[in-house]
């Protein structure tokens, strides 16, 4: 059970979450293959409940006005917020919901499945009750199937979580331990990719060539086991091969696109140890290993000169403990 994500007086509830990185292995978890994915703290959603007699209201950026008019964009939400209603037994009516949040949106850092986890978070806060992980992930997910068709499962999962996590569809998750801080350099294109377009077009590829697609799956899932090994015994060197790697297959897999090459081999050129997308690719961002914090500064306002949209430095952090 959980509470320390929501606050509740007696007119409003909040529920907050984060975003994610996928490290390596997007795309390849989707079809079996795990993945490796992190807690992106730097960026966030609040949702904000409060009893207003009446029709649902949402307030957001992108919309403000009735639920049931919302726009087709935001029907996952509506879906997961119309879940969570009917699971706690309240009424689908006397509310005001406000989301607030700083993730781009498309961006592949997960920001679908953190308006889920955030918006379940705060109804449970207002009808006073608790969740367990289980709860939290069901609900969540009503928006991420809207949203992404046939997802892993992995960004609402990371999102719910405190720890980088080791992830295989149909698992037990596992928790990575770093060795050491791995300083890393996020990165956006400006442009927006369509998680649920990117995820199809694999599959299909997967069916009109299946040998050759999965060999590159396979290969995403060899280099993900190393990465995991390259992170816990501290080999910045190997893990940015890595990255390396995975790009390439993914590249293959044609889920990488111009703007996404372009940051990619700057950061690359500017002495990144490796460099690759991350989450849905064809726009969106990318993540770039530095060599320590000192570069990561540096790589960071080289890539906004070189005309990122947004770049954020962010510290992996080494775990002594394995509690997720
Ligand atoms: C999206 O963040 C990661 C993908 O692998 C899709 C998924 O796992 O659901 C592209």
């Amino acid at each position: 059970m959980s509470v320390e994500n929501a606050l509740t007086s007696e007119e409003m509830a909040i529920g907050v979450a984060h975003s994610k990185l996928i490290l390596i292995g997007e795309h390849a978890v989707v079809h079996g293959q795990p993945a490796i994915s992190i807690p992106f703290p730097i960026v966030g959603v609040e949702s904000i409940v409060c009893h207003k007699p009446g029709a649902i209201e949402f307030v957001s950026e992108l919309y403000k006005g009735p639920a049931d008019e919302a726009p087709h964009f935001l029907h996952g939400m509506v879906y997961c917020m119309d879940a969570t209603l009917d699971y706690l037994n309240l009424p689908r009516r006397d509310l005001n919901i406000e989301v607030r949040s700083t993730i781009p949106p498309g961006k592949g850092l997960g920001s679908s499945a953190s308006v889920a986890i955030a918006l379940v978070r705060s109804l449970f806060a207002y009808a006073g009750k608790t969740y367990t992980k289980e709860e939290l992930l069901m609900l969540a997910n009503v928006s991420e199937t809207f949203a992404h068709g046939a997802p892993s499962g992995i960004d609402a999962l990371t999102i719910a979580s405190d720890l980088p996590l080791w992830f295989e569809k149909g698992r037990e998750i596992d928790y990575i331990k770093p060795k050491n801080d791995f300083h890393f350099v996020v990165a956006d294109t400006g442009r927006v990719g369509d998680t649920k377009t990117a995820v199809e077009s694999v599959t299909n590829l997967l069916k009109t060539a299946p040998k050759r697609i999965q060999r590159k799956l396979s290969r995403l899932g060899e280099l993900t086991y190393q990465a995991r090994n390259a992170l816990e015994k501290a080999s910045k060197q190997v893990l940015g091969q890595l990255l390396n790697e995975a790009q390439k297959e993914l590249e293959a897999l044609g889920v990488s696109d111009a703007g996404l090459n372009r940051l990619i081999a700057f950061a690359r050129e500017e002495g990144a140890l490796g460099a690759k997308l991350t989450g849905g690719g064809n726009g969106g961002c990318i993540i770039a290993l530095a060599k320590n914090e000192l570069h990561s500064r540096q790589l960071t306002e080289k890539l906004k000169n070189f005309g990122a949209a947004k770049v954020w430095p962010f510290v992996l952090q080494q775990q002594d403990h394995l509690e997720g």
